[in-house]
């Protein structure tokens, strides 16, 4: 990018999310901020923007008198960061309007600073009524097709699921057990004035008051620690690996799991397969910083003619590719790029992945099924019919004090006991068959 303005880059972000569909974690790194202020500055304008998206929608409907044309939607863009600085940052307000009327000279549109000007300081004039009114058409603040899904699925809880979804998640903890106690941390993070818990649902899990540059947590580089949801925290428990076994992770990247398999127990064989080569490169990154080994493999992990070596395994982990439903506290962007059809879709390949997984498994192993999605099509529905399917499948139950058991699996609700939305199923394969 040519300037270095935090509003200029914030608002390429959001125009490069909303009218081009990519996500907010891509276009963040591709942006390549060196200032943490700057990136600090830049992540909350994105995060909030699309966290508060449809509140702002409602306000641009309000405030603007015709949409602008498509070749000018980075000024909508530029908007969208003007008053989210105006409703949801300490910025003072004259501050905010000059800093995003500024950024018109960067776009190369300075003619456009009348109109920009005009329609912050028209918000402003009127703000406590356009603002209720936006809160009000905007009440639940997810798509649509999302909301109908999710109160079909949970029709006791989705209004509270819609009201964690559009909150911000606390930065949690994995505590590298192999290196410290969970109590022997956190008195190292209190020594550095760092605020922080166990979280009782987990044994693994550490929950921060507010969140923190991840170099200064002390021995992060050397994998004391690794940042990850209490959710996601359960998969290696249940994996219950032992020491000595060979583990499939199929769909690996970025290797959050993968660390904690390895550090689970000694001496295990892990292959960590995902079709992604760039993802895979941060799986290498972070097994490095815990000092851990797995064998890396970039490839469609269904097509296992061309990666498999013959020899079957004890465990399988499937962290299968779905909705991220359940994660949009942390990828609001989710609200925008994903779309009603695209469920059936992910239901389809995580079928045809786990059928084509079942074979590589070992009489007596087991094969962990997981989503962070809220939807049952993804979870408890694929569980059932895969059961249905294949006679040498048993669903193991999943004694557990967190989330809820369903018929098939246990669903983590969206920011129940402040975790992500998260479905796991246990499978074992009937000795014999
Ligand atoms: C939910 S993410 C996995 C998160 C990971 N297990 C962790 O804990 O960090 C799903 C991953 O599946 C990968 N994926 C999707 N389809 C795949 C396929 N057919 N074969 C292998 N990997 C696939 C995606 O690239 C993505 O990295």
């Amino acid at each position: 990018m040519l300037t270095s303005d935090p509003r200029f880059i914030a608002t390429k972000c959001l125009q490069r999310v909303i009218y081009h569909g990519d996500s907010l974690s891509d276009v963040l790194q591709d942006s390549n901020v060196q200032s943490s202020e700057d990136k600090a500055l830049i992540q909350d304008l994105c995060f909030g923007n699309l966290r508060h998206f449809e509140t702002i929608n409602a306000l641009l409907e309000q405030l603007l008198v015709k949409p602008l044309k498509q070749k000018d939607k980075d000024l909508e863009c530029l908007i969208r960061i003007g008053l989210y600085q105006l409703i949801y940052q300490r910025t003072p307000d004259h501050a905010a309007v000059n800093e995003t009327v500024a950024v018109t000279k960067k776009l190369k549109k300075k003619w456009s600073r009348a109109l920009i000007n005009g329609i912050l300081r028209g918000f402003l004039r009127d703000k406590e009524k356009l603002l209720t009114h936006a809160k009000k058409v905007s009440i639940h603040a997810l798509p649509i097709w999302l909301i109908k899904r999710i109160k079909k699925a949970w029709p006791d809880d989705w209004k509270q699921i819609a009201a964690n979804s559009n909150k911000k998640a606390p930065m949690s903890l994995r505590v590298n057990l192999s290196q410290n106690t969970r109590e022997a941390y956190l008195k190292q993070l209190a020594e550095l004035d760092i605020q922080a818990e166990c979280v009782p649902l987990s044994q693994t899990a550490i929950q921060l008051v507010k969140p923190v540059n991840v170099y200064d947590l002390p021995a992060f580089d050397k994998g004391a620690v690794s940042v990850q949801d209490t959710a996601a925290q359960f998969a290696a428990q249940l994996l219950n690996c032992q020491a000595g076994m060979r583990i499939l992770d199929a769909c690996a990247a970025p290797g959050g799991k993968t660390g904690h398999i390895l550090e689970s127990a000694k001496q295990l064989t892990v292959t960590a397969v995902d079709n992604k080569e760039s993802r895979l490169k941060r799986v290498d990154e972070n097994l490095r910083r815990l000092n851990q080994t797995a064998k890396l493999i970039s490839a469609d992990v269904a097509d296992t003619k061309a990666w498999w070596d013959g020899q079957l395994f004890d465990r399988i982990l499937l962290d299968a590719p779905c909705s991220a439903t359940g994660v949009i506290r942390r990828h609001p962007d989710i609200k925008l790029l994903r779309k009603d059809s695209d469920i059936a879709v992910l239901q389809k390949l995580q079928a045809h992945i786990l059928k084509s997984l079942w074979p590589l498994l070992k009489s007596g192993g087991k094969l962990l099924y997981a989503t962070c999605s809220i939807l049952p099509d993804e979870n408890e529905k694929q569980i059932e019919a895969f059961i249905n399917q294949h006679n040498d499948a048993k669903l193991c139950m999943i004694e557990a004090n967190w989330g809820r058991a369903c018929q098939y699996g246990r669903q983590i609700l969206s920011g129940q006991d402040d975790m992500d939305g998260f479905y796991y199923a246990l499978l074992e394969k009937e000795i014999g068959n």
